[in-house]
């Protein structure tokens, strides 16, 4: 899995049992420490070594770097949970159609890092939260799940992506394990 953040959506899905071989993140975050108190290996492979968060930030060699961590192993799905770096079109080529992705919107409404303030901002009564194969552009591609969330009249960012979470820490996991039961068994080689 790929995350960034305070890891609670990567928490709910090992806590359903979802086999996670190894958690990689761009920055140190909680999500790293979760992942290592739950046993699971972990890999930074870290932005500021690729010149960080400006202009500077060498995207194809970042990509190129952490597409070669994932291809070294033997993975079924690539699941990003708030991973905070867009990745180039190298990782697609080499997991086509097996990266999937969580959102805090009913997408195609909302893309982008601030789904949850511009859900406020637009006055939305109803938003929610989509999983969706990921492609090369962002938070597009085909979706798996969404669930609607209510908008309440004193939401704060924080109070609706946190209900918007709740959600996600059930619909996440569970589309995981549905999709993991659906992909085609490899065939075994003969000699
Ligand atoms: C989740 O709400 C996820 O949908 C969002 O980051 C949060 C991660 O929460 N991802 C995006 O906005 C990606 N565009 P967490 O750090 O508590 O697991």
């Amino acid at each position: 899995m790929l995350a960034s953040g305070t890891g609670s959506i990567l928490k709910a899905v090992l806590d359903a049992g979802v086999p996670v071989s190894v958690v990689l993140a761009d920055r140190p975050c909680r999500a790293l420490e979760l992942a290592s108190l739950a046993g699971v290996e972990t890999v930074l492979l870290d932005r500021r070594d690729f010149g960080g968060f400006g202009a500077g930030f060498d995207r194809a060699r970042y990509t190129e770097a952490l597409t070669g961590e994932l291809a070294g192993r033997d993975l079924d799905l690539v699941a990003m949970a708030g991973f905070g770096t867009v990745l180039t079109e190298q990782v697609h080529e080499v997991f086509p159609g097996r990266i999937l992705n969580t959102h805090p919107s009913l997408l195609p409404a909302f893309p982008g890092w601030h789904a949850v303030a511009d859900a406020l901002a637009a006055g939305v009564r109803t938003t929610g939260c989509t999983v969706h194969a990921a492609t090369p552009e962002v938070d597009a591609g085909p979706v798996l799940a969404r669930e609607e969330v209510p908008v309440y009249p004193d939401d704060t960012e924080e109070t609706l992506h946190e209900r918007i979470k709740q959600v996600e820490r059930r619909l996440y996991p569970d589309t995981i394990l549905r999709v993991l039961g659906e992909l085609e068994p490899v065939e075994p080689t003969r000699a």
